[in-house]
């Protein structure tokens, strides 16, 4: 079982900080999105893409390698941060991968402090997040993860 997990985490480095709490518990190599064509998708038994959320999207970045390497996709996952949590952010990109017959195997979201700009007069949004609620929730995240892709790739 191998797991290649792409990360844009630009701000804080919030959703780094869940992808390693993910590699507590699972198989995973991490590679930020500069990185990302050192390794070869097709390695990989699952591929998981993670952004912090700015302004109401994942990183460009992120979405374009995901085009980049759609047709060599099977078995993928999604998790984000934000300041306000809302696993909304991650549906735009999950029906896109449903629409191109992707196996989602789960889609993730938690708080991850934003300081940014306008946030930082209120002192910031997501305060203290993620915390260790957020990496114990994200490492039962990933368990269904591998459980659903056992079920799945059977
Ligand atoms: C330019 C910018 C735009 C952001 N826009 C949103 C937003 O639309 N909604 C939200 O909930 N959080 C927003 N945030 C907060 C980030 O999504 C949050 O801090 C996230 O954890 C950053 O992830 P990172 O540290 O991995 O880059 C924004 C942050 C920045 C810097």
């Amino acid at each position: 079982m191998k797991i290649l997990v792409i990360i844009n985490s630009t701000h804080r480095q919030n959703t780094m900080k869940i992808a390693e709490a993910m590699a507590e518990a699972a198989p995973i190599t991490i590679t930020d999105v500069e990185n990302a064509d050192k390794y070869n998708v097709r390695d990989y038994d699952i591929v998981g893409f993670g952004s912090g959320i700015y302004a109401g999207k994942f990183s460009g970045r992120i979405v374009k390698l995901i085009d980049k390497y759609l047709e060599d996709l099977k078995n993928v996952f999604l998790f984000s941060t934000s300041g306000t949590g809302k696993s909304k952010y991650n549906d735009s990109l999950v029906a896109y991968l449903n629409e191109n017959c992707k196996n989602v195997l789960g889609s993730f979201a938690c708080k991850g402090l934003c300081k940014w700009f306008i946030f930082a007069l209120v002192g910031g949004i997501g305060k203290g997040h993620p915390d260790t609620d957020d990496f114990d929730a994200a490492q039962k995240f990933i368990e269904q993860v591998l459980e659903k892709y056992k079920s799945t790739n059977l």
